[in-house]
């Protein structure tokens, strides 16, 4: 494995600035070193202290005046949607049956699987998103296409099989033990080999029976350390249709919680129409909200209240979710940009502080990995994307006139899309780099054939 190393603005999160003074979590070394060696971060800080640890014959790779940051992740994501992302027209139930529901159908071919998982995932880094929470159909070969792809590249991804037994077309129907027993096999196969996580993955509440959540709370009882992704409370139509569905339990949360679901690394996509005891069950069991903006304007599902999930007298996790293909766009940039608009009508502001720790260290905390990702400090893995203020001809005039580094970031997540990435970094590997048009992984296909 050899040493790379990166010059330029180091820019990171080092503590929760929901909780604390959102300039006191902020590092920022204007002329910072990050040397990287197995993956790993090896030593990060200001370049005059941090060279004389650079190993003889390692030459930085140099980004003046550009900000060097963790890569942005995403806890809410559908890989199989990306070839239906901006479709027309309708809410949350009839898009899932016009468009989501014809267009997963096809990843029983695990030829076309394939073929997606690798637009999706160049996508994503192109995006400066390094890891991500992803939802593939209902097929085990859309997840063994997607965790093959995600090690070739040697990404860091939590992704798992679709789970629904009921209220879907019939070629996207498993059962409770057909689903049970995939997805044991495909946690055998995938979790925590390399950097592969597996998550259980029951759609949401209408496309399960009872028995299958049950069978979700037993994989996630039979294999600790799994991780649990679904919807919760999205749409009103969708929840007045769980009330019908399960007349016996208190909320569309209870559902879950029932079956033994809500708890750490779980991950609760939307969240929108929450009670307060809902609120309160996330804080004390330690699970997550996936705020998805784009997503939930896109549907016009509602409005997320991030101020009430981060209460200080019951904080709940948050992490970003872009929830493509109804997410609009595929970079957190453009999440926290609608961030942004969606604090602000309801009389709030997202400081660009608290906005970057949603979409990197904010996430990692939300899935446990806070001890691996989401800072540019030693012991950290080599997870990195280079932003670009000069991005375009108008954000570079926009920057030139940015008084501080706040300021800064506050442009570019408003501004700020794919091209603002100059480079993405994974596990201490260049794997883009933007001005180039270069994919590495390509150079090292090559090879191999
Ligand atoms: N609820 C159930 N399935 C889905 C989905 O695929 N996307 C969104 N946004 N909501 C859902
Ligand atoms: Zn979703």
């Amino acid at each position: 494995m050899p040493v790379t190393a990166l010059r330029g603005q180091i820019v990171y999160l080092d503590g929760n600035p929901f909780e604390r003074d959102p300039q006191e979590c902020l590092v920022h070394h204007p002329d910072g070193l990050v040397i990287m060696e197995a993956g790993r971060i090896t030593a990060a800080g200001p370049y005059a202290e941090t060279a004389p640890l650079l190993p003889a014959g390692v030459t930085p790779v140099h980004y003046p005046d550009q900000l060097i940051m963790p890569g942005m992740i995403d806890t809410h994501v559908h890989y199989p949607q990306l070839q239906m992302i901006g479709a027309y027209g309708a809410q949350l139930l009839e898009w899932l049956n016009t468009y989501t529901f014809v267009a997963e159908q096809q990843f029983a071919d695990a030829a076309h699987a394939a073929m997606v998982a690798q637009v999706f995932l160049r996508e994503l880094l192109r995006a400066g998103t390094t890891t991500a929470v992803v939802y593939c159909t209902v097929h085990p070969q859309s997840v063994e296409a997607f965790f093959a792809e995600s090690a070739r590249l040697n990404t860091r991804m939590i992704a798992g099989k679709v789970l629904m037994d009921r209220n879907a077309p019939a070629a996207l129907l498993d059962t409770a033990q057909q689903g049970y027993d995939e997805s044991a096999a495909l946690i055998g196969r995938w979790h925590g080999q390399g950097r592969q996580l597996y998550c259980v993955t029951p759609r949401f509440a209408p496309t399960s029976s009872e028995a299958q959540l049950e069978a979700a709370g037993a994989l996630l009882r039979d294999h600790p350390g799994v991780y649990l992704q679904t919807h919760l409370c999205e749409n009103p139509a969708e929840v007045a249709w769980v009330r019908e569905l399960f007349p016996a339990r208190q909320s569309y949360l209870d559902v879950y919680d029932h079956a033994g679901l809500v708890g750490p690394r779980a991950v609760f996509g939307h969240a929108i129409h929450l009670h307060e005891g809902d609120f309160c069950t996330c804080h004390a069991r330690g699970a997550a909200l996936a705020f998805c903006p784009t997503s939930n304007l896109f549907l016009g599902s509602g409005l997320f209240r991030l101020a009430e999930a981060k209460d200080p007298r019951r904080p709940v996790r948050v992490g970003l979710g872009t929830d493509v293909g109804a997410g609009t766009s595929l970079s957190q940039l453009q999440s926290l940009n609608e961030a942004y608009k969606v604090t602000a009508l309801a009389g709030g502001r997202l400081d660009a502080v608290r906005a970057f720790y949603l979409a990197t260290l904010g996430g990692a905390e939300a899935l446990y990995l806070d001890d691996r990702l989401g800072r540019v400090a030693p012991g950290y893995e080599a997870d990195l994307i280079v932003l670009d203020p000069k991005a375009t001809p108008l954000l570079a005039f926009r920057t030139g006139y940015c008084r501080d580094l706040t300021e800064l970031l506050f442009t570019l997540m408003t501004m700020g899309d794919d091209r603002a990435i100059r480079a993405t970094w994974v596990a201490g590997a260049c794997l883009w780099d933007r001005d180039t048009g270069a994919w590495a992984m390509d150079s090292a296909r090559r090879g191999q054939d």
